[in-house]
């Protein structure tokens, strides 16, 4: 008999998700599987909203930004009795597996659904670069890629006025995004949760630079620190230097995938086929050394993602 697998996206959406769930489709169809899509995470399980793919239900979508099997965030799935009808879905489907595309939260959620006898394999989904198992994660470069886009607009008119421009970056918990944007657009400083701030330090450097002739400045905040309005105020009464805070939000979440995004959404959703298709679950696919590797989901939720310290220093040494 035809093994039969399920895919979802669930959690906040990333660029590169449609190429994964092409990737996944494709590549199981090869196998002489059969794919059900379920629509907005683990909702559609609870209620029965699945239905069967073929190769071309993922034609036109790799060059596509969000996902096309739409995502949601499902509190009920987090109780006993939700998780039970999730089940009790999949063995009415016969599904054999199912791949999951999210973050750690998604994780979470097919860890249990593992544990409960349906093997499920996770790939990471998410702009924020912050799952500990992976170098990367889909989404986080096109995600930078437009983030810096913006900066440098923001720049052009940062510019124009002599001004100070606080940049507000996603990243729930994590300064990643702000940390990479911030030296790829020569940010003067670059605020963290992971690193700390002084404000009186920052405007001491600002005004230092002032005396070199430095007339603007570009300061990136991580989303986690927040306060961007009152960080630019601060700075501007501290410095006298006129400063606007701007947040860049979900813009950073939408646009077609980079080349990267792509390729690795390829390569996670393959491999992610691959596994199932030998029958082994409960594991999320990453990458490691550049190279595709697999860990069991709780190991994987166990482990820390250590911070970029000696990017974050040079991004500083550079700043001035
Ligand atoms: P992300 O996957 O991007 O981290 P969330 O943390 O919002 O996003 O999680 C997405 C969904 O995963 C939740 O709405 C819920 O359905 C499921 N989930 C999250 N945490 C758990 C958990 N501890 N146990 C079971 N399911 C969970
Ligand atoms: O996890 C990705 C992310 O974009 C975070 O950086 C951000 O905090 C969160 O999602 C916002 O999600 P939403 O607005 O969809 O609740």
């Amino acid at each position: 008999m035809a093994k039969k697998i399920g895919i979802l996206t669930s959690g906040g959406d990333a660029p590169g998700m449609n190429a994964a769930v092409r990737a996944v489709t494709r590549a199981a169809i090869r196998k002489g599987m059969k794919v059900y899509g379920i629509r907005r995470g683990y909702n559609g399980l609870i209620n029965g909203d699945v239905f069967e793919m073929n190769e071309r239900s993922v034609s036109d979508i790799i060059q596509r930004g969000g996902t096309v099997l739409y995502t949601a965030r499902c509190p009920e799935f987090r109780t006993e009795e939700g998780m039970q009808t999730a089940k009790q879905k999949c063995e009415e489907l016969g599904l054999d597996g199912i791949v999951v595309i999210g973050g750690d939260g998604s994780f979470r959620g097919a860890a249990d659904l593992s544990e409960r006898g349906i093997p499920c394999v996770a790939l990471p989904g998410t702009i924020d670069n912050d799952i500990a198992c992976t170098e990367y994660t889909i989404g986080y470069d096109t995600a930078m890629n437009t983030v810096v886009e913006m900066v440098d607009k923001i720049r052009d008119t940062a510019q124009s006025h002599d001004r100070c421009s606080v940049v507000e970056v996603m990243g729930r918990n994590a300064g990643y995004i702000a940390v990479n944007t911030g030296i790829a657009c020569g940010a003067t400083e670059i605020i963290t949760q992971e690193t700390g701030y002084c404000l009186d330090d920052i405007a001491k450097k600002m005004l230092e630079s002032r005396k070199t002739g430095k007339q603007h400045f570009i300061i990136i905040v991580a989303e986690g620190v927040g306060h961007s309005d009152e960080i630019a105020s601060i700075l501007e009464e501290k410095t006298g230097i006129e400063s606007r805070a701007t947040i860049l939000g979900h813009v950073q979440r939408g646009g077609a995938p980079t080349v990267r995004d792509r390729v690795v959404a390829s390569q996670f959703g393959y491999y992610a086929v691959e596994l199932l298709d030998k029958g082994i679950g409960n594991k999320v696919v990453g990458m490691k050394d550049n190279k595709i590797v697999d860990f069991d989901i709780k190991e994987a939720l166990s482990m820390k993602k250590p911070f970029e310290d000696e990017l974050y220093k040079i991004a500083r040494e550079l700043a001035f």
